[in-house]
């Protein structure tokens, strides 16, 4: 069956009426298969209509249908979320956790974009341009705790995610990396709603986001690891050939609203490295599982090269694909390391709706959701 023949799947989103929560919404009231059905929030919008507590803050209006739903508690036994093929997290991190394991435990398959369970050596973490070969590591988590059905799916920090496209891409070509080093420039959306004060960002630069660093540095290989060939837990990229790439990262908030940009420098394990022109050529012609599969969130291009020496700019070029590529510009030699280019990524769509979206959409496709 192709993908755009699917019957319909009736979706919950958790966290509905957040940053994360506003473009599920917006993303998916117009998707061919998955169908708006629950929407979740905390006590403080539950038993109201979706429109009179979200602070909409997307260009677009609220979906008409969405307007007059009214706002559930997050509880799987709360209205709507039991038919639900598939609910979406957009859960504040701190009640992400207990709250996505009750949907789960009552077995619901959650797609999460919190942190609670990219570490769990049960929970995939998957971005969707690059590693969803990992899904199948969800027989194991429904066996392991005994569920028929449920379970959870990860994606990625907002800023790994845009870093680990064009990594991808790189280890695709030219095989291992020894050593990657990005310093990021991330937006105002990326802290949620109300976020940063106005006080704090305008005219600034903040050196510091709480646990983003560690997070960047310890999720890049477990994505770009694999599955031992039993299926039962994850490599964290270290086999006996290869091992897990060093990755040094720091982070800062600027003044953008959408888009985090990364200044990336990387060392090759191969020795000639490959020269600016063959990677150029790699980041080009990086092509992935979800557009073969041709699922309805797939970009065109994963990765949007640009000549331009003044791109990607956040403002320019985070819409390019509907927000679900990345970018990538100023592909150079570094005199420390081998190659230094610097990326962009939509942190609310690719970073975040998107990818789960497209998570799911793949599993759809390889029978992970019913
Ligand atoms: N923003 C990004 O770029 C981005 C990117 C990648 C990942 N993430 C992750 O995605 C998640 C959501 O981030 P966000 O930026 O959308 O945050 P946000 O704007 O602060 O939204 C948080 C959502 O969680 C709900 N919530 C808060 N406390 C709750 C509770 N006790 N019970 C049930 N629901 C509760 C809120 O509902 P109320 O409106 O009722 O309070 C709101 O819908 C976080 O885990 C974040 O780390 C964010």
């Amino acid at each position: 069956m192709s993908a755009k023949s699917h019957p319909e799947i009736k979706v919950g989103i958790l966290g509905a009426t957040g940053t994360v929560g506003q473009r599920f919404i917006q993303l998916l009231a117009s998707h061919p298969y998955f169908k708006i059905h629950a929407l979740g929030a905390s006590s403080r919008s539950a038993s109201q209509q979706y429109s009179k507590v979200t602070r909409w803050k997307l260009s677009t209006p609220i979906p008409d249908f969405v307007q007059k739903m009214v706002v559930q508690d997050c509880r799987p036994d709360a209205e709507g979320f039991a038919e639900c093929g598939v609910v979406f997290s957009g859960l504040d991190a701190d009640v992400a956790g207990d709250i996505e394991e009750a949907f789960r435990s009552a077995n619901l398959i959650v797609y999460s974009n919190a942190k609670s369970y990219r570490r769990d050596p049960l929970c995939p973490l998957i971005v969707p341009l690059v590693n969803p070969s990992h899904l199948s590591i969800i027989p194991r988590q429904r066996s392991a705790l005994s569920l028929s059905k449920g379970y959870i799916v990860t994606n990625a920090n907002c800023s790994t995610t845009g870093l680990v496209v064009p990594l991808a891409a790189l280890e695709k070509a030219f095989g291992p990396l020894e050593t990657v080093m990005v310093t990021t420039l991330q937006a105002i959306s990326g802290a949620g709603y109300p976020g940063v004060s106005s006080l704090d960002i305008l005219d600034n630069v903040v050196p510091h986001i709480g646990g983003e660093e560690e997070k960047i540095e310890w999720e890049t290989n477990k994505i770009l690891g694999g599955l031992r060939s039993d299926n039962k837990e994850f490599d964290l990229h270290a086999t006996d050939s290869v091992k897990p790439i060093n990755v040094s990262a720091t982070c800062t908030r600027v003044p953008v609203i959408d888009g985090h940009t990364g200044v990336v420098s990387v060392k090759f394990s191969c020795n000639p490295p490959p020269s600016i022109e063959a990677i150029d050529k790699a980041f080009r012609e990086f092509t992935c599982e979800a557009q073969e599969l041709g699922v309805p969130s797939a970009p065109a291009q994963a990765i949007v090269v640009h000549d331009a020496p003044d791109r990607p700019q956040p403002r320019l070029d985070r819409d390019l694909h509907n927000g679900a590529c990345v970018s990538v510009g100023r592909i150079r030699d570094c005199p420390v390391f081998d190659v230094k280019f610097v990326c962009l990524i939509d942190n609310v769509r690719l970073g975040a709706a998107t990818s789960s979206i497209m998570n799911a959409e793949i599993a759809v496709e390889k029978g992970y959701i019913a």
